[in-house]
């Protein structure tokens, strides 16, 4: 990797939880492995009172937790933190950003740098708009075009609410700032085998000539969690599953696995291509909301042997809560590639295990050679594209059992990352933080592919208004999910690949 251009990150909300769970963890790792700027300062921003050396102080406890590489070496972290500050500041007062641009303009200065800036949004995004307004004044914002300098800004999610929310905070971003000056996060495109689904896709001829509704017969995605909604109560029961996981990253690992080849590997490219899948999404009526979405809330039960409360029992859910904890839809992509192809989407807490993964599954044999009775027994081939936890895939495919008989059993093709490049990938902050730096978006949503999402997203929490309210609880914590989410494909004759 390229050393990156010297400049300066702010981060607002430098007291809160991501950023020390997870920005200054891959700040440090990229610094630490030498795929940061030389030349570069760190600026935190936040109400909370606390003085340089304190600010590093907790930066350090942290890194000694979520650090790859832990525990940090502390002359490296002397030299690494000489270089972050911290301003207590008001977010909503002018005075605090007239501060701010004064510090930029003369750290700068001091280290020879360009004004390069990157302002890091790490607050609720109640904050967002404040902080936009504030940074609208010319020398934290226009300054620098006089020169060849950047400004990026960089958005966490949820990236709004619903449609016209998300609308607004875009209409709000881009009365500012250029599209291109933008990165939305989505930390599952970060992840390598995220990123490697177009490798496996456009890297391998054997693959692609099959990847269409000819041979394959569905996709499954899940993305389950056996964990429950924990300390982030407040916010997911505002939200749900169906804007924390599905509107963001489901929708994205649908993108990549259903993308037409991109013209090249570059972000406007792949984008394009997302935009063009995510519109032939087929959307749904009110009655196929009723039939084709299932929704989900757990109960009470047993995870890893050990008794959870239900949701509603959790801290700060309302007992009266109808927020959905699990969803399962099936949809179809009405293009040429697609058509007829269902897509199951699935995505849960408190299930019976964690993982991510993508599961193509291929059409039934034909026809079989090895009597009646194999063919009920053969099961059909399948890719399964693990994102988490153990990063890899597996081609599932019939091989002959040993002995006299012809009877034929599932074996796995399989690559695993840790096997093949006996190395621990980097975060997926990492990957997303070097590509700021470096001023690559291919792996940020854009507007366009955003609000499209929204759309469907919001068409279905539209729908869920209309309808009766769901009998919740109707999950097991420790189970698979609700029974109508099996009956989802058990009534297409399949099932999840549990
Ligand atoms: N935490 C995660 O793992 C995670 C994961 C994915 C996305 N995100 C997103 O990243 C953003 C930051 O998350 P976070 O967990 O770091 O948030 P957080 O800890 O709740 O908040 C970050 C900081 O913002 C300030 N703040 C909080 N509430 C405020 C309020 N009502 N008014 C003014 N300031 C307030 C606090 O700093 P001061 O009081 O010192 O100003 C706080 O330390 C959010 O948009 C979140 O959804 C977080």
């Amino acid at each position: 990797m390229n050393k990156l251009n010297s400049c300066a990150i702010v981060i607002f909300g430098a007291s809160g939880d991501l950023t020390h769970l997870k920005i200054f963890p891959a700040l440090f790792s990229l610094w630490d492995e030498k795929f940061f700027p030389e030349n570069f300062f760190i600026v935190g921003f936040a109400r909370t009172k606390m003085t340089d050396e304190e600010f590093r102080k907790t930066i350090i406890q942290s890194l000694n937790i979520y650090c790859r590489k832990k525990p940090v070496d502390e002359e490296d972290f002397a030299d690494f933190s000489s270089r972050v500050y911290y301003l207590p500041s008001s977010y909503n007062d002018p005075e605090s950003y007239k501060t701010l641009n004064s510090f930029i303009n003369s750290k700068a200065k001091e280290y020879n740098i360009p004004k390069n800036i990157i302002y890091y949004f790490a607050t609720p995004p109640s904050l967002y708009t404040i902080i936009i307004e504030n940074l609208k004044g010319p020398s934290l914002v226009s300054d620098v075009y006089k020169g060849n300098c950047f400004i990026r800004i960089v958005v966490e999610k949820p990236f709004g609410y619903d449609y016209d929310s998300a609308q607004a905070l875009n209409n709000k971003l881009l009365s500012v700032f250029n599209e291109n000056q933008i990165y939305r996060i989505d930390h599952y495109l970060g992840k390598e085998t995220v990123q490697n689904i177009l490798a496996f896709r456009f890297a391998n001829a054997v693959f692609e000539p099959v990847w269409n509704n000819k041979y394959i017969d569905h996709v499954q995605i899940s993305a389950l969690e056996s964990i429950g909604v924990g300390v982030r109560a407040g916010y997911f029961d505002g939200a749900g599953i169906i804007r924390d996981m599905v509107q963001n990253h489901m929708m994205q690992l649908l993108s990549l696995v259903a993308i037409e080849p991109p013209a090249l590997f570059d972000a406007d490219d792949i984008r394009n291509e997302k935009v063009k899948l995510l519109k032939s999404i087929r959307p749904y009526s009110l009655n196929d909301i009723k039939d084709s979405v299932v929704r989900g809330q757990y109960d009470r039960g047993f995870i890893g042997g050990k008794q959870v409360v239900s949701y509603k029992e959790e801290n700060n859910i309302p007992l009266s809560s109808i927020t959905e904890t699990y969803a399962a839809l099936k949809l179809y992509i009405d293009n040429y590639r697609w058509a007829g192809i269902p897509f199951y989407l699935r995505s849960g807490k408190r299930l019976k295990t964690y993982k991510t993964e993508i599961a193509i599954y291929f059409k039934k044999l034909p026809h079989s050679l090895f009597g009646k009775e194999t063919i009920e027994k053969i099961e059909q081939n399948a890719i399964i594209i693990t994102i988490q936890p153990n990063e890899g895939i597996a081609i599932k495919i019939g091989a002959k059992s040993p002995g006299f008989k012809m009877q034929i059993n599932p074996v796995n093709l399989e690559f695993s990352y840790k096997s093949s490049f006996k190395l621990t990938p980097p975060d997926a902050y990492e990957r997303l933080l070097y590509d700021i730096i470096e001023g690559d978006q291919t792996l940020f949503a854009r507007y366009d592919d955003m609000m499209i999402a929204w759309q469907f997203i919001t068409g279905i929490i539209k729908g869920w208004l209309k309808l009766p309210e769901p009998g919740f609880p109707n999950y097991e914590a420790g189970s698979w999910g609700p029974k109508e989410a099996d009956e989802l494909l058990g009534k297409d004759n399949r099932a999840w690949n549990n």
